[in-house]
This record gives C-alpha cells, sequence and structure tokens, in this order.
C-alpha cells in the first residue's frame, strides 16, 4: 500500500487557492467559510432573487409606457420597502455571478469536475447561460436608457441567429413600433429563467448525496446584512426613461451581465455568437479534457453482504443502489455499484464492518496488513508516545510523508497510513491499532467542509460522537484519539499538532 494509492499533492493552482482561503479559515473557521459552500450560496441569492422578484412583479405594468414609471414609483416612492426590494434584487442577481464563477473556478482548481462529476459540471454550464440571459432580460425590463441600450444591442445578436424571422431591432425604430406585447415575452422569459434554473439545479445536484443546499446559518445572516447594507447605502435606481428617438447616451454599465457587448466593436455579431459558442462548447468539455486515468471502482463481495445499506447511505455520488437479493442468502437486498458513478473515494469501505465491499487496488486486508506491519514497527523502536497516523490522502501535505512506506522521516516514534479519503477508515482499524499497542492514533482529516470526496470528514466525525454506524465502540478511549481537520497546505500545522498530541501522550504515561 502508499505506492499505489499514497498521498497525492495538489496542483500548484489548487494550493494557491487554498492559501488564499487559509486566512479566512483562521478567522470563521473552514466549518463556516464561504468558500466552502459557494454552491449553496448561489442557491440562497436565488431564494433571495425569487421572493424580491414576485413582490417587484406585484407593482410592474407589464406595456411599453408603463414599465418605465411602474418601477421608478416604486423605487422612489415605497424606497423603504419596493425600493430595498429591487435592490436586493439586483445585488443578490450579481453576488450571483461571483459566487457562480467562484464556485466553478473552485471546482476547475480543486479538480472536482472529471469523471463521475460531469453532470454536475455541464448542468452548471447550462445554468450560467441561463443566469446570463435571465439578467438580460431583466435590465431590458426596466425600460430606461441603459434597458435601450442593452435591447438594441441584444436584439442585433439575436436577428443573426436564423430562427428569427423579423429583425427584432425595428422594434426600437420608432416610439409606435414598441407593442405591450413585447413586454409580456420579456417578463415570461425573465420569469421563466428562475424556472429553468430550479429544474438545473436539480440535475446538477442528482448526483449528489445530500447536497448542502443551504449556506450555514451564520453564513445566510451575513450576505443578508451586506445586502442591505448595499441597498440602503447605494440603492439601485433607474437612468433616464427609454427614448427611442433619441441617440444611445453613456448608460452605466454592468460588467456582471454586460460584458459580452463591448466586444461588438470589434467584432460582427456572427463572428462574437461564434466565439461565445465556442467558449461554451470548450468550457462544457472541460470533463473530458486531458481525463486522468481512474482508480478501479469498489467492488461488493456478494457472499458477505448483508443488504444493511449503509454503504449506499454513505456513497457521497449516488454509485450504490440495493437490488433485490440473487444469490439466495437469506438477506432481502444486496448492494450494486454503479462503475461509472463510483469515486473509488472508499467511503463505501469506511460505512461496512463485514468486508463486503472493497477497493480493488487498496482491500481493507492490505489496510489491516499494513496497519500491523506499522504498529509493529513502532513498537520494535520501544519508544514512549507511539503514534499510528491515519491521515487523508487529500489533507497536509509534507514532504517527510514522501517514503511511501508509512515512514515519517525525522519523526520515528510516528508512521502514516495514508488513505483515499478519511471516510475510509474504519472504526475497526482504529480499535486494531490501538490494541496491538500504539499509545496514540492521530487522524489527519482534511479540511472541515471541504472533503474532496464531500462527506468523508463529516461521516468520520459521527462514528466518533457515536451516531453514525458502523460507530468507534464507547470504550475505546477517546484522549488516545486525535483529530485535526487540515487542508493540504497546512503540513505544518500538521507537524504542530501531531507533536503536541504526542507530548500528550507522553505526559500520561
Ligand atoms: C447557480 C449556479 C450554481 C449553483 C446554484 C450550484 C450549486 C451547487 C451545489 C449545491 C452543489 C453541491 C455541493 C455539495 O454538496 O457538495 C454543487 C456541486 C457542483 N457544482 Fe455547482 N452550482 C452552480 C453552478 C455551477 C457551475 C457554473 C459549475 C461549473 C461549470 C458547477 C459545477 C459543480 C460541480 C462540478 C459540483 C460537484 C462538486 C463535487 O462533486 O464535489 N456548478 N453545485
Amino acid at each position: 500500500m502508499g505506492e499505489k494509492r499514497g498521498f497525492s499533492r495538489a496542483s500548484f493552482a489548487e494550493r494557491a487557492w487554498l492559501a488564499i482561503e487559509k486566512p479566512v479559515n483562521a478567522v470563521v473557521t473552514s466549518e463556516y467559510n464561504p468558500f466552502h459552500y459557494l454552491g449553496a450560496i448561489s442557491i440562497f441569492f436565488l431564494w433571495i432573487i425569487l421572493v424580491t422578484g414576485v413582490y417587484l412583479f406585484l407593482f410592474y405594468d407589464i406595456s411599453a409606457r408603463g414599465a418605465y414609471l411602474s418601477v421608478q414609483s416604486l423605487t422612489m416612492r415605497q424606497w423603504y420597502l419596493g425600493g430595498v426590494m429591487r435592490s436586493l434584487h439586483r445585488y443578490a442577481s450579481d453576488g450571483l455571478i461571483i459566487t457562480m464563477l467562484l464556485h466553478a473556478f473552485r471546482c476547475f482548481v480543486t479538480g472536482r469536475y472529471r469523471h463521475w462529476r460531469w453532470l454536475a459540471w455541464v448542468s452548471g454550464a447550462a445554468m450560467a447561460w441561463v443566469i446570463w440571459i435571465g439578467g438580460i432580460f431583466g435590465y431590458w425590463m426596466v425600460w430606461d436608457e441603459r434597458a435601450k441600450l442593452i435591447a438594441t444591442l441584444s436584439a442585433r445578436m439575436l436577428e443573426n441567429i436564423p430562427i428569427f424571422g423579423l429583425p427584432l431591432s425595428l422594434n426600437f425604430a420608432r416610439a409606435g413600433s414598441l407593442t405591450d406585447q413585447l413586454f409580456y415575452i420579456i417578463l415570461f422569459i425573465h420569469f421563466s429563467t428562475a424556472f429553468f434554473l430550479f429544474i438545473l439545479i436539480m440535475v446538477h445536484i442528482a448526483r449528489i448525496t445530500k447536497a448542502v443546499i443551504n449556506p450555514p446559518r451564520v453564513v445566510a445572516y451575513g450576505i443578508i446584512l451586506a445586502l442591505l447594507a448595499l441597498s440602503f447605502m447605494k440603492p439601485a435606481v433607474s437612468g433616464s426613461p427609454a427614448e427611442l428617438k433619441r441617440l444611445a447616451e453613456a448608460v452605466p454599465f454592468d460588467w456582471f451581465f454586460m460584458f459580452i457587448f463591448p466586444f461588438l466593436n470589434w467584432v460582427s455579431e456572427r463572428a462574437l455568437w461564434g466565439f461565445i459558442v465556442a467558449i461554451t462548447l470548450v468550457f462544457a468539455s472541460v470533463p473530458w479534457l486531458g481525463r486522468k486515468k481512474r482508480n478501479p471502482p469498489a467492488k461488493v463481495t456478494l457472499e458477505n453482504c448483508t443488504g444493511c445499506e449503509l454503504c449506499m447511505e454513505d456513497c457521497p455520488y449516488q454509485a450504490i443502489s440495493m437490488r433485490k437479493r440473487t444469490d439466495g442468502m437469506p438477506y432481502p437486498l444486496e448492494a450494486v455499484v454503479v462503475d461509472k458513478r463510483c469515486a473509488s473515494c472508499g467511503l463505501c469501505v469506511g460505512a461496512c464492518d463485514y468486508k463486503a465491499i472493497n477497493l480493488p487496488d487498496m482491500p481493507e486486508d492490505q489496510v489491516k496488513d499494513d496497519i500491523k506491519r506499522l504498529v509493529a514497527e513502532l513498537k520494535e523502536k520501544g519508544e514512549c508516545g507511539k503514534v499510528l497516523v491515519f491521515a487523508c490522502a487529500k489533507g497536509p501535505w509534507i514532504e517527510g510523508i514522501k517514503d511511501g512506506n508509512g515512514g515519517l522521516n525525522g519523526y520515528d516514534w510516528a508512521r502514516v497510513v495514508a488513505l483515499p479519503c478519511i471516510g475510509m477508515l474504519q472504526p475497526s482499524m482504529l480499535s486494531m491499532a490501538l490494541d496491538r499497542g500504539v499509545d496514540g492514533v492521530f487522524i489527519a482529516s482534511c479540511a472541515e467542509g471541504d472533503c474532496h470526496f464531500r462527506k468523508g470528514n463529516d461521516w468520520l466525525s459521527g462514528r466518533l460522537a457515536g451516531f453514525r454506524p458502523p460507530v468507534v465502540k464507547k470504550s475505546l478511549d477517546r484522549s488516545r484519539i486525535g483529530l485535526q481537520y487540515l487542508s493540504s497546505v497546512e503540513g505544518d500545522a500538521f507537524i504542530k499538532e501531531l507533536t503536541a498530541f504526542r507530548e500528550g501522550l507522553k505526559a500520561r504515561s
């Protein structure tokens, strides 16, 4: 073990990103770090957009003449509520773009987009499109000079798609040609984006077990307060009313939604479409570009499977399902792995007490043999304060671990078992190490709220706390178990905490 599936050093981009997150962890702890909840925060923004949007709709006059006035009157006369709602709607939409981009970028730099995650990635790309379209049409609805500019430019773009018969910009050629019907269509498109988004979110998280769709309360309150503060300090307002006779005037630019239009200064509409389509295709195919070799999927050993469902419950990517027993054993169900969805993370192994599921390249017996070997090595040294470390391969990176054989250079009193995910750690592995004679077991998990396989460190904490089966025995002396959640850029903290843990053990003996 170790050679095949040892520690995997994070890429330079991932380390750079995690280094940016590190100070945030130091201030708010990694459990409440907003960077760990970017998808959930995006959904939270969507809720704000939906609620405030419904309120704005109640006062919106769907007509060419009334649209501007209705929005203006809501903003000015009802500034304390309608105006705030409008600002919240605007700033939550901008916030959504920011968190969505950060979320996608984070998934990319942390390598969370390949193989079994392709559906989330591709549906994410589709969501980006829908959000962008929704925002553009939202700006149309205000019908001020900025709306006129956006309408004219987007009409020019749309005319270049063959399915649109009439030149759309004719609508904006003369005051009389602008119909109420157009405003109904705009409203319909704007509203339907919310509908499509919620459908796409269902697809986005369809293969994710217990997806985190709500940020922690304190983060949600923080967002609401920040949006309210922004809304009072810089309320969203309209420009002057759109006048079709007047030449387009300079308008405030919203880069979040209007970033595409300046390109029309240099390229034709068709060329711009070509560029947008090409970028979208490249972006959507990222999961298949430069694909890495996959580790073999988990395998069920049917004669040991009791159909208890724990592996299915714990699988973070819904790669395990249960079916009717096929081998005549006296259990109603048996586990089946959907190979394509399997992340080979070993969380199912951590959930199984019966050796019924295994990673072919890292079977449970092999891990246990390693535990026995490493504990024996430590005992041979006879030192006081012998520690066996169970470390997440995606957790703290330390050069010393590189020997690949469980040694930790310069720390002779410790040996390391690297697991693909800390969720693979079975309670029986902990007991085995302690029963066989180490003074303590130190668990080096990845950062809280940021498991590469989503749930590994959560499930482990549940097992240690005794509420997630299979549980760590109550009789196991908890003071001999150390647990630290550290990201891959916290190698120094790992050494510090490990040494402190050992000192604690020595002091007690
Ligand atoms: C409004 C936009 C978006 C929302 C609301 C959203 C929401 C979410 C949520 C709730 C999760 C599950 C998090 C978890 O429990 O682990 C998730 C995962 C994911 N999202 Fe998004 N997302 C959005 C946009 C995107 C975009 C644009 C991309 C990339 C193109 C993307 C790629 C992914 C991937 C790859 C995962 C799986 C991560 C993993 O397996 O650990 N998402 N998203």
